[in-house]
């Protein structure tokens, strides 16, 4: 089929590359120019695993341009994959995807018809309301078009986003007409029925079944993206509230999460105790959700609480420290890992650059090290004196402290005597408890986890 998708980012060109893979026509649609560059000459603007190596594949045809009304002309499927930012409220901002929808409308041809697809997480009502504004644009060119409308979120993980492209859980499908159902079954048929043959560097998961197409209406599947996402903040920050109390109590909330994961009904997923969720999705969402109960005169409580139980724990952490440094002023502290979460260079609401902030707030010097998300970290960071290292046993030395805020495979056999050896006062936050606490203390660290 012939697919047009605007918006490179994350969700667009990961789709985008996937889809052109499976041997649908896709032609990709940004405006950066800087982004543009790199993608015409086939590379990825993002760190995203096997991301690069897919654009490269012969049997990734999919082209690029920055004129949305060209690239839509003839696609059978419209793809708008374009940010929603966070507005001051919270609110997710719609302005660009209302502009994309504009300038889809200037670029379809009369007496055609056409699948619109939103695959931005978008705020309930947003599917009605581009509708709204399609049509609108048709009306005033005069001209006659049959657009279907879908909306079809998607459940990527940064890090993990190709995997989910092409081995997803559950396909969600919202539409008002069975045309706009037809059209996706098609597009997605090779997922849905797993035909493809896998790239190399992405074989097909052990055990992995065919994934449900689930249809229903727009503004339910709106609300499936929102509420999913609300709920895993949600089963994170439980579980980092009871670690809180493993604390007090002198519990292991690793142990306690093994318990508790054999419930299937609870599951083990996601109850990965820490310095808390960040990146581009659980703050933003929530946020969002909170915004749509306000609109609405509806509170919830739960969702709420799972944010101010997260914006705490990176608090928590400084007060281990503080407890153990009793002064931070003057101290030097290693941290180890700056994007928000490991196989991403993205840094958006890292809780690892939170905790450098409170760190330089109160007057300690952060020497950090991460595989690869220094050059966003500089960005983010700016006006902060941070030393950035070459590797975690240079971020280590000579340190008060050292703090283990994203959970790199390259964190996880590190030399803990040398690291020990190294450092002034050789303290260990695990800020992920990655490590047991016997090895640490047997190589000559301190250690400190997060509820255990
Ligand atoms: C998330 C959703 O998983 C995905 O389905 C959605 O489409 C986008 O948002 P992502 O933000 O890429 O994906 O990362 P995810 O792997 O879900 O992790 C989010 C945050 O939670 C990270 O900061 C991570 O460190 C944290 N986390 C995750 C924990 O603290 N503990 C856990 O057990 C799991």
């Amino acid at each position: 089929m012939k697919v047009a998708v605007i918006g490179c980012g994350y969700v667009g060109l990961t789709t985008g590359a996937a889809l052109a893979y499976l041997g649908h026509e896709v032609i990709g649609v940004d405006k950066d120019e800087s982004k543009l560059d790199l993608l015409m000459k086939r590379e990825s603007p993002i760190h995203e695993q096997g991301l690069g190596e897919l654009l490269k594949d012969d049997d990734c045809g999919i082209t690029f341009t920055a004129d949305t009304a060209g690239a839509v002309a003839d696609a059978e499927v419209i793809m708008i994959a374009v940010g929603t930012p966070q507005k001051e409220n919270g609110e997710a901002n719609t302005y660009y995807v209302e502009e994309a929808a504009r300038e889809v409308a200037a670029g379809l041809k009369d007496g055609r018809s056409y699948t619109l697809v939103i695959k931005s997480t978008v705020p309930i009502g947003t599917n009605r309301r581009v509708a709204h504004v399609v049509r609108r644009a048709l009306a005033e060119r005069g001209i006659e078009v049959w657009v279907n409308f879908a909306s079809n979120p998607e459940f990527l993980r940064e890090g993990m986003a190709l995997r989910d492209t092409f081995y997803p859980d559950r396909i969600v499908v919202g539409a008002e007409s069975p045309e706009a159902v037809e059209a996706l079954r098609r597009l997605y048929r090779p997922f849905l029925e797993q035909t493809f043959e896998p790239p190399i560097f992405l074989p097909r998961p052990e055990g992995y079944g065919l994934p449900p197409l689930i249809t229903t209406d727009p503004t339910s599947a709106e609300m499936i993206k929102y509420a999913s996402n609300a709920f895993l903040a949600v089963k994170i920050s439980f579980i980092n509230e009871i670690a809180g109390l493993c604390d007090k109590v002198g519990a292991d909330v690793t142990e306690v999460a093994r318990g508790m994961g054999l419930d299937p009904r609870i599951g083990s997923r996601f109850l990965g105790a820490g310095l808390g969720w960040g990146g581009s999705c659980f703050p933003k969402d929530t946020a969002a959700l909170l915004a749509v109960g306000t609109e609405y005169g509806y509170t919830m409580p739960i969702v709420q609480a799972a944010r101010d139980v997260n914006a705490r724990q990176r608090l928590l952490i400084l007060e281990k420290l503080q407890a153990a440094l009793k002064v931070l002023r003057g101290r030097t502290i290693g941290v180890l890992g700056l994007s928000f979460k490991p196989n991403t260079d993205d840094v958006r609401e890292s809780p690892a650059l939170d905790v450098i902030r409170l760190l330089s707030e109160r007057g300690a010097h952060v020497q950090a090290h991460d595989p690869v998300a220094v050059p966003r970290a500089v960005e983010a960071l700016k006006g902060l004196e941070v030393e950035f290292k070459e590797s975690p046993y240079e971020a280590a030395a000579g340190a008060d402290a050292l703090i283990l805020a994203t959970e790199w495979d390259e964190y996880r056999y590190l030399d803990l005597k040398e690291l020990a050896r190294r450092m002034r006062n050789p303290v260990l936050v695990d800020g992920r408890n990655i490590y047991r606490r016997e090895e640490a203390e047997d190589a000559g660290l301190t250690y400190m986890g997060v509820g255990r």
